[in-house]
């Protein structure tokens, strides 16, 4: 089958914080259009390839950025040597095959690439062709998920409310410490105890913000920590190649958030 290559065959490791899992088989039951929001690096894209192995369904995601045209997402003619030939883009392919299709930072796309979500993500579900002069109504099974991080956009970059209003959102956020731990652990390969201490370097950062820092560690660094941990770095070295400068170039800063590595080993 056309998607075999987007199936997902392993379960991938996926720690429920809430009630996301029930939710959004619901949403995806009623096939409705769902928002996932949250900072980056708290595990939106993870929750998603769990679903989409959940639900048996493949998943075809596309990074959006401000070249990606309504051409990448739907196709286009492709000259070969016995003529022209019609290619499906990924949101065709999931359109026509019944797959999850996961747009990742839709609002670095341009506005022109984003309304050609719209006559899918309403009453229509289809995808208009227009350069094929086709008409694809979707597979039963389609569903489309977005991913953004609110808040670091500018106000030109936001969604429009014609877009924001065809979704249902759910809001994904750093954990709680004891469950941070547990994902820290498992995903680096330490204990339980060292797991702690990293996810508290990652409480401390955060507090940093609005003080001067954007945001504070996401769960995928105090990953990255734990990884150099399990492989022999010092832990207080670990943080800081992992946390401490990547987060920030300011000194001042730097010297709080090592203090606070130093508050933790
Ligand atoms: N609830 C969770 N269960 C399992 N792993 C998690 C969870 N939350 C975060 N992770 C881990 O954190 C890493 C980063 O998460 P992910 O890539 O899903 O972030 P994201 O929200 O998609 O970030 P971005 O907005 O930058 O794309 C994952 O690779 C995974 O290892
Ligand atoms: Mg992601």
């Amino acid at each position: 089958m056309a998607l075999q290559t987007y199936r997902i065959e392993r379960e991938p490791f996926y720690r429920p914080t809430g009630d996301e899992i029930a939710l959004f088989e619901a949403a995806h039951a009623a096939r409705m259009p769902v928002m996932l929001k949250g900072p980056t690096g708290c595990g939106k894209t993870r929750f998603i390839e769990h679903m989409a192995w959940r639900l048996g369904r493949p998943l075809v995601t596309v990074a959006c950025n401000e070249d990606l045209t309504a051409s990448d997402l739907v196709g286009r003619h492709l000259l070969e040597t016995e003529g022209t030939v019609w290619q499906d883009g990924p949101l065709t392919l999931a359109v026509r095959h019944g797959a999850i299709c996961y747009l990742d930072e839709i609002v670095e796309a341009r506005a022109d690439t984003t309304v050609v979500i719209h006559p899918l993500t309403d009453e229509r579900r289809a995808l208009p062709l227009d350069k094929r002069n086709e008409l694809v109504t979707a597979h039963p099974d389609f569903q489309l998920v977005v991913a953004y991080n609110p808040g670091y956009q500018s106000v030109a970059k936001d969604l429009k409310e014609s877009t924001r209003q065809r979704f249902a959102a759910l809001e994904f956020g750093y954990p709680a410490a004891g469950i941070e731990a547990d994902i820290v652990a498992r995903e680096a390969g330490i204990g339980q105890a060292m797991a702690a201490r990293v996810v508290a370097v990652g409480e401390r950062s955060r507090n940093l913000r609005g003080r001067g820092l954007e945001e504070g560690a996401s769960t995928r660094m105090l990953i990255h920590a734990g990884r150099l941990i399990a492989r022999g770095v010092a832990p207080e070295a670990a943080c800081r190649m992992a946390i401490v400068l990547p987060l920030t170039d300011d000194p001042d800063l730097r010297d709080a958030l090592a203090a606070a590595v130093g508050a933790c080993f």
